[in-house]
């Protein structure tokens, strides 16, 4: 098993460029040397792709997108599109984040469309999945999950999802302060692995990394981060300041 641990960051709709500037040259001091057995990606608001692309030149600091369009331009007002995330330097892209489908209505096709377009543009998409509270007191978890996965991956051979990262982020747990436990998260990334194998293969639930996002904090990390199917962290507000995303970089394995 060789999958790469992944500390990704969500800033959400947090800082313009001159402050991703100043929070890069906090931070990449902190986190060199990057140890060997993990990544660093940071998912920044559109207006900051560039500078934060710059700020990150020559360092192992991966940056995203929070979202993409499906189409590559057009009379689409308002949107962005791969091409365009790719030409101001960031390498990876968020998809289907929950606040996208609660508050933007986001549906399970668009994250499919969403998913090709960014493919197709050469970005490391980062797809996000995961229930709400009222689903899982009622016992829906896995089924939504699995709709979720249906829907997002529908269409698309193994061979083709090689790039995709899946983020399991239970809403119940999103800039609440709750998390799920250890062995919550770990009983779930289990069951999305048993999916990607049923419908896409052996070899691809093998090496497809998931990561937990969800209340992820310095002092909770390790432990998340300690079971054998979490494959990184997914981390919205404890990213946003410097010192705080580096502890969580450099948790201790
Ligand atoms: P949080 O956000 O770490 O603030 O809970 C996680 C996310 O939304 O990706």
């Amino acid at each position: 098993m060789s999958r790469k641990t992944i500390l990704a960051g969500n800033w959400k709709m947090f800082k313009t460029s001159a402050e991703a500037r100043q929070f890069f040259s906090q931070l990449l001091p902190l986190i060199t040397p990057l140890k060997p057995d993990r990544e660093v990606a940071l998912g920044v608001p559109f207006p900051s792709l560039e500078a934060a692309a710059a700020a990150v030149a020559d360092s192992p600091v991966a940056i995203g997108a929070q979202d993409i369009f499906w189409e590559d331009q057009g009379a689409f007002t308002g949107e962005v599109s791969g091409p365009m995330i790719r030409a101001a330097g960031a390498t990876a892209v968020i998809i289907g984040h929950s606040e996208r489908r609660q508050l933007f209505g986001e549906t399970g096709q668009w994250v499919n469309q969403k998913l090709r377009a960014a493919l197709r543009a050469g970005l490391a998409p980062i797809v996000c999945l995961g229930e709400t509270r009222a689903e899982r007191e009622s016992g829906q978890t896995f089924e939504v999950l699995g709709r979720q996965l249906a829907e997002g991956l529908a269409g698309f051979a193994a061979n083709e999802l090689a790039p995709l990262v899946l983020a399991y982020e239970p809403v119940w747990a999103i800039g609440t302060g709750l998390t799920a436990t250890p062995e919550q998260a770990q009983e779930t990334h289990a069951a999305i692995r048993q999916w990607l194998g049923r419908h896409l293969g052996p070899a691809l639930a093998a090496d497809l990394r998931i990561l937990y996002g969800g209340s992820v904090k310095p002092d909770n990390v390790a432990r998340l981060m300690s079971q054998p199917d979490l494959d990184g962290a997914l981390v919205g507000g404890a990213s946003l300041e410097a010192a705080a995303f580096a502890r969580i970089v450099n948790f201790d394995d």
